[in-house]
C-alpha cells in the first residue's frame, strides 16, 4: 500500500471527509467540543496493537469524549477498532490509546475525532508476526529546539523505506533562555515554554507542547511509530539514580518529586506503552517476526554518579612530571572507575537483558537490537585536537584538552558520562551480548557526533556493532570551520581501536535496515539546520553481516 503524501493529510483533508458524514449523528453528538492541539503519534507496535496518541484541549470545563477509529483505508470505511476516550487535566489533556486487535504487519490509518472536527489523519504499522521481512528503523538524537531547525524529522518523514522511528534521547532539553546567552547561535525565532528551566509537571508538559508545535517533528510522529527511551535532558543534565549536576536542591527541591514529574510528562506526551504498576519502567521488548527483537533499555534512572571529569580528577597532576600523571590516571581508572560494582543499568535491568538476550537467540532470530540513550563505544583524544582549540582558547581549556589527549595516549577514554565511564558495567554488558546474543546491534545518542563502533569480543569477533546517533540540532565542540576538513574524523579513528566511523560535522539521524544477512546503516547529515529546507549534505554506509557466531566488524562503503 502506498500511503498518501503528506500535503494530502496534514491539514486533516482526509478525515475531513469523514467527519461531514460524522456530524449530525448521534456520535458527533455525544462526542466533547474542542481543538486537537498537536497533531497525532503512534508508537511500541506488536503483532496486534499499538499506541495511538493525541492531545484533545476541551472548551466544556465538563469534557465530553473523542473517538478513535484505526482503518486499512484512509476513507475510513474499513474501520478495524474503534473506542472512546477522555481528555483528562491530570495527563495534559493527552489521550493515548493502546488499540489493539490488529492484524500483524500491516500498515494502518488512524484518527480522532471530536463534535469540532476530526483530529489529522495517521499513518502507522503493526509488526509482522512471522518472516525474516527487512526492518528499517531510524535512529536520533539529541533535538536542542532553539538551535536550529528540525531537518532530520522532516528528511525522514519524506521516505517510504522507514518502518518505525527509535528516539534514544535528549528528546527534549530542560535549559531555560539564559543558555541563549552562553550559545550565540540560538536562533531567535525559535522559541520555547517555559523561558526558565523545567523542574514542575507543569514546566515538562510546556516544553513537551512546545516541541511537538514543531510542525516537522509533528509530522514524522504522524506518518511513522516511535519508540523512545529516554536520557538525561529528559529530566536534567548529568541525572542519575539520586541527583543530577544541573539539580539544586536547595532551589529546585528534592530529586526524587522531580524526577517523577519529568517522567511522567515524557509518559503522558509520547506514544510509549506504559507498564501497569511501574510509573517509571522504560525497560521492553518488542517482536519483528522471527528477524529481531528489540530491546529498550534505562541507561540513565539505575545508573550510579558519573566519575569526575578526567581534568578536575588530574589537574594537580598534569603540569608536573609525566611518569607520576600516568600513574596517577591508571590508579584512577583501576580502582575507582573501575571499581567492579559500579553500575549502569542495575543488577535487575542487567539480569533481565541476559534473559532477553537469550530467548531471543533461542527463538532463532537474527538480531538482538538495544536502544539506549548512551555511548557503548570507546573513543580516545587525538593528541592534535589540541590544535584544534580556538586561538582564543583560554589557557584552562588547552590545558584540559592535553589532559585529556595524555589519558588517550594511555588508551583510556575522556567521555566518561558515557558507558566509558563505567568500564565494570560495560564489561558486563558485552559479554552478555557475545554469550547471550546471536547478532547484537546497539543504537545510541548523546555525544552529538555520529560514531560506529565494533565493541570487543574477543578473537572471533564484536561482541556487538553500535551506531550512536549524531544530534538533530545540538552542538559539539569539534564540528571544524571547514566542511572539507576529514581530519578530525581520522585522528579520532586512528586513537580509537574500538571506531570504525565517524562524522563531527554534520546534524541528522542514521537509518538502519536490518534483514538476516546484515544491517545496513546510512548516515544523513546536514551542514546547516539554520532554515527549514537546507538540502542533505553527506551520506555515509556502513554494512555489517551477520553470522552464526556473531555479527561481523562494520565495512564502510
Ligand atoms: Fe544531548
Amino acid at each position: 500500500m502506498k500511503f498518501p503524501s503528506r500535503r494530502g493529510t496534514l491539514a486533516g483533508l482526509s478525515g475531513f471527509t469523514g467527519i461531514v458524514a460524522l456530524s449530525g449523528t448521534a456520535a458527533a453528538r455525544g462526542l466533547g467540543d474542542g481543538a486537537f492541539t498537536h497533531g497525532v503519534a503512534s508508537g511500541d507496535p506488536t503483532t496486534n496493537s499499538v499506541i495511538i496518541w493525541t492531545r484533545f484541549v476541551p472548551k466544556a470545563a465538563v469534557p465530553g469524549p473523542v473517538r478513535w477509529q484505526v482503518a486499512r483505508d484512509e476513507a475510513f470505511s474499513r474501520i478495524v477498532a474503534e473506542g472512546s476516550a477522555l481528555a483528562k487535566p491530570e495527563t495534559d489533556y493527552c489521550i493515548k490509546v493502546d488499540a489493539t486487535g490488529l492484524a500483524p504487519g500491516q500498515r494502518y490509518f488512524y484518527r480522532f475525532l471530536s463534535r469540532s472536527g476530526p483530529s489529522v489523519t495517521g499513518l502507522t504499522r503493526t509488526a509482522p508476526e512471522r518472516g525474516r521481512e527487512p526492518l528499517t528503523i531510524a535512529g536520533f538524537a539529541c533535538s536542542m529546539l532553539p538551535a536550529g531547525y528540525f531537518r532530520a524529522y522532516a528528511d525522514a518523514a519524506t521516505r517510504d523505506d522507514i518502518d518505525l522511528c527509535a528516539h534514544v534521547g535528549d528528546y527534549i532539553y530542560e535549559y531555560g533562555d539564559e543558555l541563549r546567552q552562553f550559545a550565540p547561535n540560538m536562533l531567535s525565532e525559535r522559541t520555547w515554554e517555559p523561558k526558565t528551566e523545567i523542574v514542575t509537571y507543569a514546566d515538562y508538559a510546556r516544553r513537551y507542547a512546545s516541541y511537538r508545535a514543531d510542525p516537522d517533528l509533528q509530522e514524522l510522529h504522524r506518518v511513522k511509530p516511535f519508540v523512545h527511551v529516554w536520557d538525561d535532558h529528559e529530566f536534567t543534565n548529568d541525572a542519575w539514580r539520586e541527583g543530577a549536576q544541573n539539580h539544586q536542591p536547595l532551589t529546585e527541591g528534592p530529586w526524587l518529586p522531580r524526577r517523577d514529574a519529568a517522567a511522567k510528562a515524557w509518559f503522558d506526551w509520547l506514544p510509549v506503552r506504559p507498564q501497569p504498576g511501574e510509573p517509571r519502567r522504560i525497560h521492553h521488548t518488542l517482536k519483528w517476526g522471527d528477524l529481531a527483537h528489540l530491546i529498550m533499555l534505562d541507561s540513565r534512572l539505575m545508573r550510579d554518579k558519573q566519575p569526575d571529569s578526567w581534568q578536575s580528577l588530574l589537574t594537580n597532576f598534569a603540569d608536573g612530571d609525566r611518569a607520576r600523571f600516568d600513574r596517577e590516571a591508571l590508579r584512577l581508572w583501576q580502582d575507582e572507575i573501575g571499581a567492579p560494582n559500579r553500575t549502569v543499568l542495575g543488577s535487575d535491568q542487567e539480569t533481565w537483558l541476559a534473559g532477553q538476550l537469550k530467548a531471543s537467540r533461542d527463538a532463532g532470530m537474527n538480531w538482538q537490537v538495544l536502544i539506549e540513550g548512551s555511548v557503548l563505544g570507546r573513543f580516545q583524544m587525538p593528541r592534535q585536537s589540541e590544535a584544534w582549540l580556538a586561538p582564543d582558547a583560554s589557557a584552562n581549556e588547552k590545558k584540559t584538552r592535553r589532559i585529556l589527549a595524555q589519558v588517550g595516549e594511555l588508551g583510556l577514554p575522556f567521555d566518561t558520562p558515557l558507558w566509558s565511564g563505567f568500564p565494570a558495567a560495560r564489561e558486563r554488558l558485552l559479554a552478555s551480548c557475545k554469550a547471550n546474543g546471536s547478532n547484537v546491534f546497539a543504537f545510541g545518542g548523546e555525544t552529538h557526533i555520529g560514531w560506529a563502533f565494533n565493541l570487543p569480543g574477543g578473537e572471533d569477533g564484536p561482541a556487538a556493532v553500535e551506531i550512536a546517533c549524531t544530534a538533530v540540532t545540538s552542538s559539539n565542540s569539534f564540528r571544524p570551520h571547514g566542511f572539507d576538513d576529514a581530519s578530525r574524523e581520522a585522528a579520532f579513528i586512528e586513537a580509537s581501536p574500538e571506531l570504525a566511523w565517524c562524522d563531527v560535522h554534520h546534524w541528522g539521524y542514521t537509518s538502519v535496515r536490518f534483514d538476516a544477512k546484515a544491517a545496513t546503516a546510512d548516515f544523513t547529515g546536514f551542514r546547516s539546520i539554520s532554515t527549514r529546507d537546507t538540502p542533505v549534505a553527506k551520506r555515509s554506509q556502513l554494512v555489517a553481516e551477520t553470522t552464526k557466531v556473531g555479527v561481523r566488524p562494520w565495512i564502510v562503503s
